[in-house]
């Protein structure tokens, strides 16, 4: 009997907030707000959709058609893909023909790899989602996290452990109803393809799921081996050793192998530009052409490809010029290839 009233109060309080709401009546944006500073690829968008007020929604970024939704619920959620840099976002009601509602936004995507777009223009800023209570979302979504969206987990085991992804998503993430496209890439870091999302952002610290500086002290957490290795050795690469992980890795997942954010020889030569005409090593003496850097099989790393990374280890080595294979001299690295 209590639990029938209680049900029937929060019934109750459920319709006055929407009936409250749908007074409003026109459609509205609930988030972001205009010029709006991201780091990553991906932003999400609630648009408030009072019943009937329109027939199809559209949006645009930088004038590329994106999306073409008919509403059904009252509020539409949808994700936008973002370029680096400045991104115009055009959104777009459409009620019998006519054009009932036309919003622009800029939100600009930085990037710490990039000088282009390492500073927002003036105007621009941060806006923490999470730093509000936001209690229009929470009639449809739960936005406090729980104590399964971390999970124990270790990559030395990772591999054996067979997670059920599929359950693991479904069943216990708080995150996933919203950031559900975090993860629709090839390549997605163990952690996140567990939704283990509070592994690294920390629910007390403010701003709220802000993640600790340097990425070092959050990814040797679990990648132990990696820091027990690469601490032991002569030389660290200039990002590694003020600790900035992320700099090359998405934390969450990417297009390329190992999750970085470019494919390996191309994230070299985008801070080492010089090295990017392909005359390096050898370059100057009895070869003119120089020493290949790409586009051959790697003899000794089979399967793979001739990067930067066959000769030079991006972490740490005990060789000069971070050679890989902590070889002592030129000439023993030479071999390691051409002793054939
Ligand atoms: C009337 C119910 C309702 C309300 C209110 C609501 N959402 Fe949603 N939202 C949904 C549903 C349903 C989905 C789809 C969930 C899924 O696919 O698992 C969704 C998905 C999302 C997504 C992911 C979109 C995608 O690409 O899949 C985001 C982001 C989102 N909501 C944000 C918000 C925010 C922010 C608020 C508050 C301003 C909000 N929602 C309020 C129902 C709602
Ligand atoms: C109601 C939908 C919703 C849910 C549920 C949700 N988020 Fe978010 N979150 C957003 C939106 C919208 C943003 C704005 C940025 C974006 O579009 O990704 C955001 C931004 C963030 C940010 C960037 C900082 C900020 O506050 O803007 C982090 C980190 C984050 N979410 C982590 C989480 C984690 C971890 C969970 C699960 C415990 C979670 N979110 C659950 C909607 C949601
Ligand atoms: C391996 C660590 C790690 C894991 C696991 C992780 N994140 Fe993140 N996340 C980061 C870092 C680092 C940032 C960059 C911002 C910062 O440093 O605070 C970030 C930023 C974000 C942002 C901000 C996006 C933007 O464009 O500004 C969102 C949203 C987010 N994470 C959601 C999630 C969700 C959801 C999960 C779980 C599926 C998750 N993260 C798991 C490390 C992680
Ligand atoms: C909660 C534990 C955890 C944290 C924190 C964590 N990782 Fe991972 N990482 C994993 C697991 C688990 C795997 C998957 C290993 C596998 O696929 O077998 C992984 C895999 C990786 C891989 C791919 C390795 C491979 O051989 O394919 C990279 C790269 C990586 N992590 C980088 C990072 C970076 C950078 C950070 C910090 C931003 C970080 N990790 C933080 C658990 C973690
Ligand atoms: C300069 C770019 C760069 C930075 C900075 C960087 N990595 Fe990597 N990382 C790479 C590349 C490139 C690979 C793939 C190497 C290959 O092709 O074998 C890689 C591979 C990895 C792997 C998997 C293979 C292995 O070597 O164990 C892990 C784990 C990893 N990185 C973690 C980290 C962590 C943790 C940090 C920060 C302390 C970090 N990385 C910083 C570029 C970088
Ligand atoms: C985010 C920028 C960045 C990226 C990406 C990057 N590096 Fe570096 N690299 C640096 C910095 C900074 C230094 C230190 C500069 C110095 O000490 O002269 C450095 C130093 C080096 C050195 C040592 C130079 C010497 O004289 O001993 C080598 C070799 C090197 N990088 C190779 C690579 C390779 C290979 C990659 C791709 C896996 C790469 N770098 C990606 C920034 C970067
Ligand atoms: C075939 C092996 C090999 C490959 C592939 C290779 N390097 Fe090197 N790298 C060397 C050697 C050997 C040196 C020592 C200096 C020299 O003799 O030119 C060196 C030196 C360097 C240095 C420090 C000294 C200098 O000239 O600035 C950097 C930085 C560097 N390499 C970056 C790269 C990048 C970026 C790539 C990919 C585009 C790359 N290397 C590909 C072998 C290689
Ligand atoms: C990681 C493996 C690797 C290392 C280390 C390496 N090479 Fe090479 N080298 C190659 C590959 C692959 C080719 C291309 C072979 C082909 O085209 O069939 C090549 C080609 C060459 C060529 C022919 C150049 C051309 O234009 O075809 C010379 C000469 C050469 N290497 C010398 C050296 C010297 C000297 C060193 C030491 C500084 C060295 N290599 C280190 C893999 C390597």
């Amino acid at each position: 009997m209590q639990i029938r009233i209680f049900l029937y109060i929060i019934l109750f309080f459920f319709i006055s907030c929407l009936t409250a709401e749908a007074a409003g009546e026109s459609i509205a944006l609930r988030y972001p707000s205009d010029n709006t500073i991201m780091e990553f690829g991906l932003l999400g968008i609630s648009l408030y959709v009072p019943e009937g007020s329109a027939e199809l929604i559209k949006a645009k970024v930088n004038g590329k058609d994106i999306l073409n939704i008919i509403p059904g619920l009252r509020y539409e959620c949808f994700t936008l893909p973002l370029a680096l840099g400045l991104n115009r976002i055009n959104i777009t009601a459409i009620r019998e023909g006519n054009r009932v509602y036309d919003l622009n936004l800029n939100v600009f995507r930085r990037s710490d790899l990039v000088s282009e777009y390492m500073k927002a223009p003036p105007g621009f800023q941060k806006n923490y989602f999470h730093m509000k209570d936001h209690e229009q979302c929470i009639k449809c979504h739960i936005l406090k996290a729980r104590e399964f969206d971390k999970k124990p987990i270790s990559p030395m085991s990772f591999a054996a452990e067979a997670f059920d992804r599929q359950t693991v998503i479904a069943a216990t993430s708080t995150c996933y109803s919203c950031h559900n496209k975090i993860a629709s890439y090839p390549y997605v870091h163990g952690p996140v393809a567990v939704w283990s999302c509070l592994s690294c952002h920390d629910k007390g610290s403010e701003p709220k799921y802000s993640v600790r500086k340097p990425d070092s002290v959050v990814c040797f957490g679990c990648h132990i081996e990696q820091k027990n290795d690469w601490n032991s050795k002569k030389f660290t690469h200039g990002p590694v050793t003020i600790g900035k992980c992320t700099i090359c890795h998405s934390p969450h997942a990417s297009e390329y192998p190992f999750n970085l954010y470019k494919p390996t020889w191309n994230l070299c030569v985008n801070c080492h530009s010089e090295k990017a005409n392909g005359k390096h090593v050898l370059a100057g003496n009895f070869f003119s052409e120089g020493h290949p850097t790409r586009n051959r099989p790697d003899p000794v790393r089979t399967g793979k490809k001739l990067t930067c990374a066959s000769c030079h280890s991006p972490h740490a080595s005990n060789s000069p010029h971070l050679w890989a294979f902590d070889v002592k001299s030129l000439f023993e690295l030479c071999q390691k290839c051409h002793n054939k």
